[in-house]
This record gives structure tokens, C-alpha cells and sequence, in this order.
């Protein structure tokens, strides 16, 4: 195998399908948990339909740019393949089983500069975490799994979103291991960390969702009735301060 000078991609764009009834709650979540401002929905398109009312079919959201031409974007592709024996249980079979088998598109990672910060900001907003934040120590990298994109009550979809950071400074590793509950902070684990926390889940049949369920549902109500292009900034305040409100009552809880 030869390396050629074509052979050298970045990930352009990523297309995420979802069902009507997450359509609306997937563009306010990204709006306020992924950061997305009216300049990033780059690219929107409306149905027309004989005989229906004009409906969202697509909003395409810029979630990063990068400026800094010191930092190199580099792209990759984890492939997995189910090795347990038929006699046991196997989380990626089961998945592969419910998309229809072949293949599946499971997580996508984004890169963030300040891993800690996103994620204090995320456990404020609701947003459920399946594994503390781990630390590769292959590659020099700080990571964390979402829960699974999925509607309220909905079946496990084996579609959720892994966040990481690249070479974290000494200082932010000590700062993690020193953490007063250093387990729900930090692990020394790699690939299997997220592996066998998945598995697990699997076996109960469960799959912990991106936000909980009351939350979504909550949200889906506050944008019921509306298009993607009739949520104001006012009514996303509104849908962040629901996730603030849910966290912190949770965490009373
Ligand atoms: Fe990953």
C-alpha cells in the first residue's frame, strides 16, 4: 500500500438523520449545548410539498472552526467488529442487529480545547454522561460518552457523541486526578472503558439517553407546534433555563 497525495482527508461534514418527534429538541440542543449561533446554521431547507404546510427538512450547523493553523485537524475512523463468542452477549452485535445490520455510524468525537469546562457546562444543562471523564494514555488524549440521541421513552439508537481533548497540559491532568471524587472524574482506562460501559447497558436492555427523558419531553412540549425557523432566541433561553432548573433539581434530588 502506497500513500498518495489524495489520501489525506478531514471530516468535511457529518449527516445526522433523526426521527420528526427529535427534529426539534436535536436543533435546540445544539443551539445550546453544542454552541451553534444563527451564523452557524450555514444551510436550511425548507419542504414543499403539494398540499402541506412548508416543513424544516434540513438545518446544516457549523460546530467548530479552526483558525489556528499551528493545530493540525487530523481525521479517523475507529472500526469495531463484534468478537464475543455466539454464546454471549454483545452490545455492538445487538447494535449492528437493531440498524439493520452491516455497518453503523456509532459516535462521533469533537475535539474540544477546554474538555472540563464543556462538561461542567454540559452536567448544568442535564446532559448525561455514560463514563467519568477517561484519559488515554496511548494517545495523549482526555475523553468523555454522552448517552444516546434518542426520543423520549425511544428505544436505544447506538448513536451518541464522544468529546475529547488533545494533549491536556500536566496541570489539568493533575487537577482531574487530584479531584476530591476522582472516580466519577477520572480513569486511567482506554477503548475499553467506553466499551464495557456499553456493554453493560446492553445486557440491562437500557440505554442511558443524551438528556433524560422528563427533560426532553419538556423541551418537545415548549417547541410543539413550531418550525425550526420559528424558535427565537427568547425561547431557547427559555428551554436553557428548563435544563438548568432540571439539573439543579436533580442534583438536590
Ligand atoms: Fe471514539
Amino acid at each position: 500500500m502506497k500513500k498518495q497525495p489524495f489520501h489525506n482527508f478531514v471530516v468535511d461534514h457529518m449527516t445526522f438523520l433523526v426521527e420528526p418527534d427529535l427534529y426539534k429538541t436535536t436543533y435546540a440542543l445544539f443551539r445550546i449545548i453544542l454552541g451553534v449561533s444563527r451564523e452557524d446554521l450555514i444551510y436550511e431547507k425548507r419542504s414543499a410539498w403539494p398540499g402541506q404546510k412548508p416543513a424544516s427538512m434540513t438545518f446544516a450547523s457549523r460546530i467548530g472552526l479552526e483558525k489556528n493553523p499551528a493545530v493540525p485537524n487530523q481525521a479517523i475512523i475507529a472500526v469495531v467488529q463484534p468478537t464475543e463468542p455466539e454464546t454471549q452477549s454483545s452490545h455492538v452485535r445487538t447494535m449492528l442487529k437493531n440498524r439493520g445490520g452491516g455497518c453503523h455510524w456509532q459516535h462521533i468525537a469533537l475535539r474540544t480545547p477546554d474538555l472540563l469546562g464543556f462538561h461542567k457546562f454540559c452536567l448544568a444543562r442535564g446532559v448525561n454522561f455514560i463514563t467519568p471523564i477517561l484519559k488515554d494514555a496511548e494517545d495523549d488524549l482526555i475523553q468523555v460518552f454522552s448517552g444516546e440521541w434518542m426520543t423520549p421513552g425511544g428505544k436505544p439508537t447506538a448513536t451518541f457523541f464522544e468529546f475529547v481533548q488533545r494533549e491536556p497540559s500536566p496541570e489539568l491532568l493533575k487537577e482531574l486526578e487530584s479531584s476530591s471524587n476522582r472516580e466519577a472524574w477520572f480513569k486511567d482506562k482506554t477503548f475499553l472503558g467506553l466499551y464495557g460501559e456499553k456493554e453493560s447497558e446492553y445486557q440491562r436492555g437500557k440505554a442511558t439517553p443524551f438528556i433524560p427523558d422528563e427533560l426532553a419531553e419538556k423541551i418537545a412540549a415548549r417547541l410543539k407546534g413550531l418550525e425550526v425557523w420559528e424558535i427565537g432566541d427568547d425561547l431557547l433561553d427559555t428551554v436553557e433555563s428548563d435544563m438548568l432548573e432540571h439539573a439543579a433539581s436533580v442534583a438536590k434530588r
